[in-house]
């Protein structure tokens, strides 16, 4: 069984998410869900998330998980908030405890925050499967631009992460802290022995050269044609080409929040004895010196 598949763009960070499901049972999961956030003012929204709800609400459907690639960067995570308002279980993989402690220390978080995956209800591991109705799930492990990095094969529809973007967009940096090209490299390369016709998801999409945002490529286009990696690109070409390019890049614009959030699930920092929920900024940690 093949599963359908709804693509969310979510414009502010060219962020998609998706609502996979199988059209018998109806069961569902989400895939990589975005929490608005505006930097100025601090505070979240729940636009881009309550889209995602009116369509499970409209097709009937019902959600048994809320998935998460990784520890995203560059957006905040809705998982709990849809979770809040639709159930479900939030998964991660289960390398998100490398990532929990690394930022435990990154953003000096005490003891409230305990660095073992907790926050989530399952983590996931290389081979699980999570079957939705008919439609067969399975987690494949693809870290390198996180170490916590998977990737969902729902039938023949691969949800990627940011292991590869569309062809023409290449693939994702890997020097944040758990970040490694060689393995991202390895990674792509087991993505690639799935057959051709695989329908491949990006969650992310820039637009390169000013095009429209695209979500859909195959297996056999990221092959024949990703500008960083196709089927016979070499590892040691390729991490050379991705340490030069990733120590040109600035920092993603929405870090600090994101991971603070995104390493609880999406859920907010405890509130403080005011009732507000606050946020740390560590200073010259982060990116190059300026
Ligand atoms: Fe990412």
């Amino acid at each position: 069984m093949q599963p359908n598949v709804t693509p969310f763009f979510h414009p502010p960070t060219s962020s998609w998410t998706y609502v996979v499901s199988d059209g018998v049972s109806r069961e569902a999961a989400v895939v990589d869900p975005v929490l608005d956030y505006d930097w100025r003012s601090g505070r979240t929204g729940t636009a881009a998330a309550d889209a995602v709800l009116a369509h499970l609400a409209t097709g009937g459907l019902q959600l048994r998980w809320i998935l998460e690639t990784h520890a995203h960067a560059d957006h905040l995570s809705a998982a709990s908030y849809l979770q809040a308002s639709a159930g479900g279980k939030i998964a991660i993989g289960e390398g998100i405890r490398q990532v929990q402690a690394t930022f435990q220390r990154v953003f000096g978080l005490g003891d409230e925050f305990v660095p073992d995956g907790s926050q989530f209800d399952r983590l996931l591991a290389d081979g699980d499967a999570l079957d939705l109705g008919a439609v067969r799930g399975r987690v494949i492990a693809t870290p390198g631009h996180t170490s916590d990095g998977v990737s969902y094969l729902f039938g023949d529809a691969l949800f990627v992460g940011d292991t590869v973007f569309m062809p023409d967009g290449g693939s994702a940096r890997c020097d944040f802290p758990g970040g490694d090209a060689a393995q991202l490299f390895r990674s792509v390369q087991r993505l690639y022995q799935l057959p051709a016709a695989t329908r491949v998801f990006v969650c992310h999409d820039y637009g390169p050269g000013g095009r429209a945002p695209q979500c859909q490529s195959t297996i056999g286009a990221q092959r024949a044609s990703n500008v960083h990696l196709r089927a016979d690109t070499v590892e040691s070409d390729y991490v050379a080409m991705r340490r030069a390019r990733d120590a040109t890049l600035d920092v993603p614009n929405l870090i600090i929040p994101s991971v603070q959030v995104n390493i609880r699930a999406g859920r907010l920092p405890p509130a403080e004895s005011d009732g507000v929920s606050y946020l740390r900024v560590p200073l010259n940690v982060l990116g190059r010196p300026l």
